[in-house]
């Protein structure tokens, strides 16, 4: 049945619009041809009840903490998977099979050095940059090596998807350890064959040429495990830039790195840092997080790593992790007081009646710093480490624009509240 909604419109006018209604019951008003019915737009500013796109990929139910990706709920996933069979599915669709695996995995490791030629690029940054910077300008630049896969021919750069994906899956990770070496003027490290693909980032950003760096299973596992938490997650903020930027033709390395650079903000990426930065802060000033908690309430500072757009429950992600980082810490024979204080801060907050009313519960950035921290990635690489992580979403998500026929520029309206026409007279006066 076509399902229809009525709109009433303040001169009298009064119009029908189609309803769509998704895979999992979610409806939603089609207002495409509200403007030429009417004249009216919708105005939703922060898109918070915008739909922007039909996607297959990810579903969130916010209200009951439910994230699955084509079709699978989160916590199978990081139980069962790894980083990289789930990159495959959310990429392509499906589980992939053991050869299907095999091919993906080797594709992927042997892409993993970048062109001599850019390892001068790093030569050029202060060492007062901030590594997302370095990323996102590497993840443009790493473009200019693959002519063939930014023609801005859509055809033609799909014709390389393949082989697109498994290199920016692989680079981005090769890439975010040299920013990381160069920032402290530490030679870059090679990466290796052998080396599975959290272990290899650990090798690349810790390996000395005199010493190679061998994490316990437990650490790798771990920082497998934030990856996949991370590798998709709808319509957030850099998701949608990346999609915006497609949506003009724009290559799959020009998509991405603007997705980095939308990460980049403490409101979206940059929350796994300001978490450990407000948790020091906390631990300094001899505060068990009730005083922040009240500063929070009177408006003063937000909890970081708490609240989210769209889950109104706690992320199910941020369960996994915060179990995740005590059994990390204890096989790692870390104890972290920061730990401590975070998960008081949460009892703390989910008993106050100002988080309960807004529905504000932990979200994944929340623990993930924590298990970061253990591993010994400085609190500057946290978004960085986001950023690898939700790389198969990024690319899910251009694929998903550049394969529709039907893709249009996304080009939003607006609701123009400024000066109205003047008229010459008044400039004259203005002169006089
Ligand atoms: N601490 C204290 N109060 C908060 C917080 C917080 N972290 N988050 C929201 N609120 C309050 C806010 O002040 C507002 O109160 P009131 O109704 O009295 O004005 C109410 O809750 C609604 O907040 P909002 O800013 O309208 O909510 P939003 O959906 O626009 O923002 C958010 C979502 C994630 C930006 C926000 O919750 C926030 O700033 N959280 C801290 C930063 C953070 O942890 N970000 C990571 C998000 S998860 C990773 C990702 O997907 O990027």
């Amino acid at each position: 049945m076509d399902l229809k909604a009525s709109l009433q419109l303040p001169d009298g006018k009064s119009v029908d619009l189609p309803v769509l209604v998704g895979t999992e019951n979610e409806h939603a008003v089609d207002v495409r041809t509200l403007r030429d019915q009417t004249g009216y737009i919708t105005f939703d500013d922060g898109f918070a009840n915008t739909g922007s796109c039909i996607s297959d990929i990810s579903f969130i139910d916010g209200e009951k903490g439910i994230l699955r990706h084509r079709g699978y709920r989160i916590e199978d996933l990081a139980g069962e998977s790894i980083f990289l069979e789930t990159a495959y599915l959310i990429i392509y669709g499906e589980l992939p099979t053991s050869k299907q695996l095999s091919k993906f995995r080797g594709r992927i490791a042997s892409s993993a050095s970048v062109h001599e030629g850019m390892r001068l690029f790093f030569q050029g940054f202060p060492h007062t940059s901030h590594p997302m910077a370095i990323l996102s300008a590497m993840l443009n630049s790493l473009g200019c090596y693959y002519p063939e896969m930014t023609t801005h021919n859509r055809a033609k750069d799909l014709e390389h998807f393949d082989w697109g994906a498994a290199l920016l899956i692989s680079k981005v990770r090769t890439l975010a350890a040299m920013s990381y070496r160069a920032k402290r003027g530490l030679p870059f490290v090679y990466p290796r064959w052998d080396l599975r693909y959290a272990a290899n980032f650990l090798h690349m950003m810790f390996s000395e040429p005199y010493h190679d760096y061998n994490p316990k299973p437990e650490v790798t596992d771990a920082l497998d495990l934030i990856l996949l938490l991370h590798a998709d997650h709808e319509q957030n903020c850099s998701t949608s830039t990346v999609r915006m930027v497609a949506s003009s033709g724009a290559n799959l390395f020009a998509s991405v790195s603007a997705g980095v650079s939308a990460l980049w903000g403490p409101l979206h990426g940059g929350a796994n840092a300001a978490v450990i930065e407000m948790l020091e802060e906390i631990a300094a000033s001899g505060d068990d997080g009730r005083k922040a908690v009240e500063a929070a309430k009177k408006g003063e500072r937000r909890l970081m790593g708490f609240g989210h757009r769209v889950y109104k429950n706690y992320d199910p992600r941020a369960r996994i992790l915060g179990e995740a980082a005590k059994r990390v810490l204890t096989s790692m024979g870390i104890s972290d007081p920061l730990l401590g204080i975070a998960m008081h801060l949460e009892e703390v907050a989910l008993k106050d009646e100002y988080f309960v009313s807004r529905k504000l519960y932990p979200n994944v950035d929340f623990y993930s710093g924590i298990i970061l921290r253990a591993i010994g990635i400085p609190v500057d690489m946290f978004p960085v480490m986001f950023a690898i992580g939700r790389m198969p979403g990024w690319i899910a998500n251009w694929r998903e624009v550049a394969t529709n026929p039907k893709m249009k520029i996304h080009r939003p309206r607006q609701v123009y509240n400024g000066k109205t026409e003047r008229d010459y007279v008044a400039i004259e006066k203005r002169g006089e």
